[in-house]
């Protein structure tokens, strides 16, 4: 899965009508789609994705909201991916994000902050494998 990442729209910037925003900067930034699905996580799928933050005290918060509406998955490719792409979306917090970033551009708040980006290439094949199957892989 090297030069491979996964992210999602989140609840928040589909709400916000972002996703059309979103997909501009993502491909105009060179990367690829391969893998792309409109679709919505229900309670236990949050928790299950989001496992490894669930001793942390906002994983209620995060469950929720993550399942709150429609998001938008998918997986991209392009040389250097993960990296890359953390440096397009910009920080966790969209008020310390850099300026141009799709957080500083599109999301809410430290919560609701528009974009998930895969913080390594393992995550990455386990996030991409979590919502698609490999026929829906191009
Ligand atoms: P992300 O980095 O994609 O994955 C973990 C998510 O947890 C993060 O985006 C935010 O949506 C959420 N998160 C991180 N920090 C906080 C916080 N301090 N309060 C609430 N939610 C948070």
């Amino acid at each position: 899965m090297t030069n491979r990442t996964f992210t999602m729209i989140k609840p928040d910037a589909v709400e916000n009508g972002h996703i059309g925003g979103i997909l501009e900067k993502i491909t105009s930034a060179g990367f690829k789609i391969v893998a792309m699905k409109y679709t919505q996580l229900s309670t236990r799928d949050a928790q299950a994705f989001y496992a490894v933050h669930s001793e942390r005290p906002f994983y209620g918060e995060l469950v929720e909201f993550m399942s709150r509406g429609p998001i938008v998955a998918a997986i991209l490719e392009k040389d250097n991916a993960v990296e890359d792409f953390r440096a397009l979306i910009g920080a966790t917090n969209p008020a310390e994000a850099a300026e141009g970033t799709i957080r500083k551009l599109f999301a809410t708040n430290i919560a609701e902050n528009a974009v998930h980006g895969s913080d390594s290439d393992e995550n990455a094949a386990i996030e991409g494998a979590f919502h698609f199957s490999g026929r829906e892989i191009y």
